[in-house]
C-alpha cells in the first residue's frame, strides 16, 4: 500500500492544468467499441482506471492505448465479444459499460460483476431493466452478469425513476444499437452524459435532447470511428478550489470549464471565496475567514456528490455548524472516521453530516477509504501546520492525474509513493 505525507500550513500560490474527466473518460472509451473502428479521444488523464480500462479493451483484442500525452487511440474493429477479463472488470464500477456496448454490437455480452469505490450499495438494477426494456434477456449469477438479444435489440421507452449516470450511459450505448427509436425519460444530465452523447453523434448516431433529462434516440445506424477531445475534470478543479480555500494563498486552474462548476462556484462565493472564471480558466483566492454553510448533494445540476467529502473537509477549518445532506449515495461517510483522526468535529447520522469547524486540526496518519475520502484528507492536511500522512493513497491514482505533482507545483511539500 503507497503513502502520501504532506506537509501543510501553507498558502496554496501558483497555476496548474485541469485534466480531462475521469468520468467521461471511461464511457467514451467502453462506448468506443460500438463504433468497430478507429478512434483518438484527446485530454484523456493518465489515470489508474483509464490505464486499468485500457487494459481491458486490449485483453478483448482492441488497441487501445496512449499516443502521445493524452491521447489515446482506440481501434476496435477486432474485439471479441464476452472476452473481458473478469479480474480487471471487478476493479472498477465503468467496466460495467461493457455490457452495454457489447449488446448494442454484438447481440450478448458477459462480464464479471463490477468494483468500484466502497460509498454504499452499488446495484445495476436500472441498467439491467434498461437492456430488458429493449429486448435483451439477462442473466445474473454471483458473479457475473450476461444478457443476449438474439435477433438484436429494438427500441422502446425507457423511463427511469431514479437518477443513474450509469445506467443513462449504458442504456445510451445499447439504445444506439437498437434498431428503430428509443425514448429515454429520467436521464441524467452530468456533463460527461452530454461529452459521451457528442462523441457518439460524431461516430453517427442520431441522439437528441442532449442536456435535458429526455433523450430521443434513432438507433441501428453505422458508425464509424471519431475524434474527440474530452471535458475537464469538474471534480478535480472542485477539488482544488476546496484545496484553496482550506489553505489559503491564491491558484488558477487553467483548463476548467466554469459553466459545469457554476452551483460550485457560487457556493465558494457566498462563503467568502474570490472565485474568477474566464472561459478557459478558473482562478481563486481566500482574501479573509470563510462562512459556514448547509448543502444538499444531489444528480446534475444540484451540488455534486463527488465534492461532499471535500467540502466536508473544507468545513472542519471553518468555525461554525456546517451541513451536507447526501441524497445520491447515503452511505459514503467513512471518510468522517479518518478526519476524526485528525481532530475534526465531525458526526454523520441519517444522511446527513454535521461539521462543528473552527478548532486547529492535528497532524496524523489516516486511511483513503475511497476516491473522494482520499481528496478529502488532501484537503484537511493542507490546512494542518506537520507532516500528515495518508496511507492506501494509490487510490487516488484511480482518478486524479498526477496529483503530488500539481500539489507541488502550488507550493506543497509532499512524499509520495507514485
Ligand atoms: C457514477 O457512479 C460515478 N462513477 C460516481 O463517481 C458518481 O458519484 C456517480 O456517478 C453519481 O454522479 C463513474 O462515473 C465511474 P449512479 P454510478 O448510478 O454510475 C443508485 C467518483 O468518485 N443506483 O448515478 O455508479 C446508486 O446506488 C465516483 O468519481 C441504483 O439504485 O452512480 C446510487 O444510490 C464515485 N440502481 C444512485 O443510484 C442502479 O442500477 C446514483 O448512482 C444504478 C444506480
Amino acid at each position: 500500500m503507497k503513502k502520501m505525507i504532506i506537509r501543510g500550513g501553507r498558502p496554496l500560490y501558483g497555476e496548474i492544468k485541469i485534466s480531462g474527466f475521469k468520468n467521461a473518460a471511461l464511457p467514451l472509451l467502453y462506448a468506443s467499441v460500438l463504433a468497430a473502428d478507429v478512434s483518438v479521444i484527446g485530454n484523456v488523464p493518465r489515470i489508474l482506471d483509464v490505464f486499468r480500462t485500457l487494459e481491458i479493451l486490449e485483453s478483448m483484442g482492441a488497441i487501445a492505448r496512449f499516443v502521445d500525452g493524452n491521447t489515446v487511440l482506440c481501434d476496435t474493429r477486432f474485439v471479441r465479444p464476452c472476452s473481458s477479463p473478469d479480474g480487471l472488470v471487478r476493479k472498477l464500477r465503468a467496466s460495467a459499460y461493457l455490457l452495454g456496448a457489447e449488446l448494442a454490437r454484438f447481440g450478448k455480452t458477459r462480464a464479471a460483476i463490477p468494483g468500484g469505490c466502497s460509498i454504499g450499495r452499488r446495484p445495476l438494477d436500472l441498467h439491467l431493466a434498461a437492456f430488458r426494456t429493449l429486448g435483451a434477456e439477462v442473466r445474473e449469477s454471483e458473479d457475473a452478469i450476461g444478457a443476449t438479444a438474439p435477433s438484436g435489440l429494438h427500441g422502446g421507452e425507457i423511463v427511469f425513476g431514479k437518477v443513474s449516470v450509469g445506467a443513462t450511459v449504458n442504456a445510451i450505448l445499447a439504445a444506439v444499437g437498437a434498431r428503430g427509436e428509443t425514448i429515454l425519460r429520467g436521464v441524467a444530465r452530468e456533463p460527461h452524459i452530454t461529452d459521451l452523447c457528442d462523441y457518439l453523434t460524431a461516430c453517427g448516431a442520431a441522439i437528441s435532447g442532449v442536456g435535458s433529462d429526455c433523450l430521443r434516440i434513432r438507433g441501428g445506424l453505422p458508425l464509424h470511428g471519431a475524434t474527440y477531445a474530452l471535458m475537464p475534470d469538474m471534480i478535480e478543479a472542485g477539488t482544488f478550489l476546496c484545496a484553496c480555500g482550506a489553505a489559503g494563498g491564491e491558484i488558477c486552474l487553467r483548463g476548467a470549464k466554469a459553466e459545469h462548476l457554476s452551483l460550485l462556484c457560487t457556493t465558494l462565493r457566498e462563503m467568502g471565496m474570490e472565485i474568477r472564471c474566464a472561459p478557459q480558466q478558473i482562478c481563486a483566492s481566500r482574501p479573509g475567514p470563510l462562512a459556514p454553510f448547509s448543502l444538499v448533494a444531489e444528480p446534475y445540476p444540484g451540488f455534486p456528490t463527488d465534492m461532499h467529502p471535500q467540502f466536508a473537509a473544507l468545513a472542519t477549518g471553518i468555525p461554525g455548524c456546517s451541513r451536507i445532506r447526501e441524497t445520491v449515495f447515503p452511505d459514503r461517510f467513512r471518510y468522517v472516521g479518518e478526519l476524526r483522526r485528525l481532530g475534526a468535529t465531525i458526526e454523520a447520522r441519517d444522511g446527513e453530516v454535521m461539521i462543528n469547524g473552527g478548532s486547529s486540526l492535528h497532524p496524523g496518519c489516516v486511511f483513503a477509504t475511497d476516491l473522494r475520502a482520499g481528496a478529502a484528507e488532501v484537503i484537511a492536511a493542507l490546512s494542518i501546520p506537520g507532516e500528515t500522512v495518508i496511507r492506501d493513497a494509490e487510490i487516488l491514482e484511480r482518478g486524479y492525474d498526477a496529483l503530488p505533482g500539481k500539489l507541488r507545483a502550488l507550493g506543497v511539500p509532499v512524499i509520495a509513493e507514485f
